[in-house]
């Protein structure tokens, strides 16, 4: 017997159209579920009950490797840089399809770690599998209680995001990013990360519902940029570091529910390539939050501009994009670079969503898609 931990509104419209569109809107509690009882104390780090693993077990991993498939995947790529940054843990990510016919060397103190929504993703469960059945000690974030993955797994961290019934993940894929920055935290709490730089990282993901609230308070905004471009064949999403596997998402997004091709690329790795591409019918979405990088970014669209690319510019708060470069700005807080990632996210969630819906499109129901994919 399980106990399902949502009632039955949840896999309800309501007053929404779709449930893209309420999942979009769901976030602020999704995360805060994601968070409920997973900070210590003292708040300083975060902990969870159910990695059947000791820290003296978590101290001696040397190496972590991210299997998974589509967003979830994106999510991998998240957790990789943030695990790097504030756990100083080498991490590798695979699509889960790739990893079980490769043969990568792991050594003895490797962990492997999925990442499912439905826990049901056949290649990703046929990852999982082989990881075990080589010996290694395996770990799984899923949103489904009791799903295949979640039972095969030696432990694991549920999402409580609730059902996810919009076909493109939306509140899943940021509540797993969540969970990989409490996790970043966590394995960096355990090593050099400092008492005060984790009460730090505790306050901003305590913020992140409410940001998010303010983010999607923008939805009007947003919606009137992307009527601008529901007409075009192309998009280019760019974005750095813990930003590149959000412009990586938010073309699969676009591609996923408006049917317009879309790439995600590194801001300045465009110049190899894409930027060929660049033409008044050719838009690019740059994700250009960070402070320490902003210049670098700025002048990576002065590049498309000057292309005559049209450039909407996502930015935090006391940024500012030197006036002409850029069509379309849309302002988000300024947040700690661990969430950034979560708060451009739903804006390009919202943007998608905008786009395909003036198109006509099923958004809930995208064509040849499904929901979880249990073939190979
Ligand atoms: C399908 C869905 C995607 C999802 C992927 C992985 O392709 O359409 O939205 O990201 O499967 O699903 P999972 O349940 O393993 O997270």
């Amino acid at each position: 017997m399980h106990k399902i931990d949502w009632d039955l509104g949840s896999a309800e419209l309501g007053d929404f159209s779709h449930f893209m569109e309420k999942e979009i809107f769901e976030q602020p509690n999704a995360l805060e579920n994601a968070m409920r009882g997973r900070f210590s104390e003292d708040g300083s780090t975060a902990h969870f009950g159910g990695l059947r693993m000791t820290p003296q077990e978590l101290r001696q991993i040397d190496r972590i490797v991210l299997c998974a498939c589509g967003s979830a995947w994106h999510a991998c790529l998240v957790a990789e840089t943030l695990i790097e940054k504030f756990a100083r843990i080498p991490v590798e990510v695979e699509y889960a399809s790739e990893f079980r016919y490769g043969n990568a060397p792991l050594d003895k103190n490797t962990l492997v770690f999925v990442i499912s929504q439905s826990g049901e993703t056949q290649d990703t469960l046929a990852a999982l599998r082989e990881s075990k059945r080589k010996g290694f000690k395996t770990l799984a974030i899923c949103n489904v209680v009791g799903s295949t993955i979640a039972r095969e797994a030696d432990g694991g961290i549920y999402q409580h995001s609730g059902p996810e019934i919009g076909v493109a993940s939306t509140k899943a894929f940021t509540s797993q990013i969540c969970i990989a920055a409490m996790l970043a935290l966590y394995l960096g709490r355990m090593r050099d990360l400092s008492y005060d730089k984790g009460v730090r990282f505790v306050e901003a993901l305590k913020q992140l519902p409410s940001q998010i609230k303010d983010v999607i308070n923008q939805h009007e905004k947003i919606k009137s940029i992307a009527h601008k471009y529901i007409n075009v064949h192309n998009f280019l999403f760019l974005g750095r570091q813990s930003l590149f596997p959000i412009a990586l998402e938010g073309a699969l997004k676009l591609k996923e529910v408006s049917y317009i091709h879309a790439e995600g690329y590194p801001s300045a790795e465009m110049k190899h390539g894409p930027i060929a591409m660049i033409n008044p019918e050719f838009p690019s979405f740059f994700l250009a939050t960070q402070k320490t990088l902003f210049q670098k970014v700025v002048s990576n669209m002065q590049e498309i501009h000057a292309r005559k690319g049209p450039v909407i510019a996502l930015i935090s708060e006391g940024l500012e994009v030197p006036p002409g470069i850029a069509d379309d700005i849309i302002n988000i807080p300024s947040v700690h670079e661990a969430v950034q990632p979560i708060l451009a996210t739903v804006v390009l969630q919202l943007f998608a969503y905008y786009i395909a819906l003036e198109r006509g499109c099923d958004v809930d129901k995208p064509r040849n898609l499904a929901k979880s994919v249990t073939v190979e």
